[in-house]
């Protein structure tokens, strides 16, 4: 039976770190859902159809890969989707102590459900999409941190003009 995997997160932007973590679990797994949480009260710079056209658009070179918006808690949707894994990145020891309280306590709502941290390249350790965003919208280049697809999204939100390249 094919082993299906959820990789959840914000991907306000998706960053070439996300990226990273897409292709290595394409690796691990049969298939991949990228899971994109939806959440009302929390302002996000993207819309969720936004951010699943960057994803697309930056995975489009990858082997299919499923991607959903969901809202509710992530162990409901793992279970609608018949997972058997969460994907989630540590990137460093900050990232640990949430990353551990949300393993457990999915694991407390879903024990048959693993999560499975994955490392993602060491020269794309500092990267994270709150970054992104406060680079891009100071005029900052982005270029080489995400897809060109991204680099020309936060261009248009941030109302410059852009070719994807950081121009
Ligand atoms: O990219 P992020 O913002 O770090 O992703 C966080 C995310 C979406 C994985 C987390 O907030 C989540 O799972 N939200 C859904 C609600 C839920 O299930 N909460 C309980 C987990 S302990």
């Amino acid at each position: 039976m094919a082993i299906r995997a959820v990789y959840p997160g914000s991907f306000d932007p998706l960053t070439n770190g996300h990226l990273d973590l897409i292709e290595r679990s394409l690796r691990l797994f049969d298939e991949l859902v990228v899971a994109v949480v939806t959440n009302p009260a929390k302002t996000a710079l993207f819309t969720d159809n936004e951010r699943i056209e960057m994803i697309r658009d930056a995975t489009r070179h990858l082997r299919e890969i499923e991607i959903v918006v969901f809202d509710g808690l992530l162990v409901d949707l793992t279970a609608r989707l018949g997972a058997r894994a969460i994907i989630r990145g540590l990137r460093a020891v900050s990232d640990f102590e949430y990353e551990f309280q949300m393993a457990l306590m999915n694991r407390q709502l879903f024990p048959e459900l693993e999560t499975v941290f994955l490392v993602p390249s060491v020269d794309i350790t500092y990267l994270s999409s709150s970054l992104v965003r406060e680079v891009s919208r100071h005029g900052g280049d982005v270029s080489g941190l995400v897809h060109p697809a991204v680099a020309e999204a936060l261009n248009r939100r941030f109302s410059r003009p852009g070719n994807g390249s950081g121009g």
